[in-house]
């Protein structure tokens, strides 16, 4: 399965069945989160094997189970990070489809438990995506919007909307977003060029959903066909 594939594949899984993930799946996860901290100054860690989030209290109760597996995606406290841990974060989702791992991201309803990863004085946990193999693969949504409501053509002389642009735009409608909101509009502009943004979100989680739909569109433009506006 290619990430192309893996797009069209995801679905948030909520339920698990009780299998670990195996570790030479775990090493190559692993590789990639160690990339993505690197690269964007994030300190993501794997948490396995560690049922509490998702099984005490309240959280026990939820549309969860199963959960022994995920991601604490840690950031500093006082750096918008949101855009780079949204790409990493589904970068990292993505790879685990293509490895036949399900996953589901969790802004809210899992309960945060300390010394299951490790946080410096500067870093606070900003949410998790749990992982692992699900009941099922999930389900494709049903309502979707047009995709015409999520971006204008700002070119100077309109035409046909390029290809790549076609398949950005198809593969940010298919990326997760909290609450399904989709709170993300783009623009085609000459010369090759892209913006994105977040439209206002009183929750606060537009600008990290921003960064998963940023990733799905790169993967499914081709980052050599378009550079991103300012
Ligand atoms: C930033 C973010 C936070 C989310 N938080 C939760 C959550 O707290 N609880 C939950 O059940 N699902 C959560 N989700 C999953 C979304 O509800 C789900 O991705 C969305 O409804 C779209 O469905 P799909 O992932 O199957 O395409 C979250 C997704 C994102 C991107």
């Amino acid at each position: 399965m290619d990430l192309q594939q893996a797009i069209r594949e995801r679905h948030a899984v909520r339920k698990y069945v009780d299998r670990p993930i195996e570790p030479e799946k775990v090493r190559e996860i692993q590789k990639l989160i160690d990339e993505c901290n690197a690269e964007c100054g994030l300190h993501i860690q794997l948490v396995l094997d560690e049922p509490l989030a998702f099984s005490t209290g309240v959280f026990k109760y939820g549309q969860f189970s199963g959960v022994k597996n995920y991601l604490a995606l840690v950031v500093k406290k006082n750096v918008d990070q949101n855009e780079a841990v949204g790409r990493c974060g589904q970068r990292i989702v993505l790879l685990m489809q293509t490895l036949g791992l399900n996953s589901c991201w969790v802004g809210l309803t899992f309960r945060n438990v300390k010394d299951a990863y490790r946080l410096e004085p500067d870093e606070k946990l900003r949410m998790v995506i749990a992982c692992g193999y699900g009941e099922t693969n999930g389900v494709e949504r049903r309502q979707r919007k047009p995709v015409g409501e999520f971006f204008e053509d700002a070119r100077a002389e309109k035409g046909a909307l390029p290809d790549w642009f076609v398949r950005g735009m198809d593969a940010a409608l298919l990326a997760p977003t909290a609450m399904n909101r989709q709170k993300f509009f783009f623009r085609l502009l000459d010369g090759g060029k892209v913006s994105a943004r977040a439209k206002f979100d009183p929750l606060g989680y537009a600008p990290l959903d921003l960064g998963i739909v940023k990733c799905n569109f790169e993967i499914a433009a081709g980052r050599e066909n378009f550079e991103w506006a300012p």
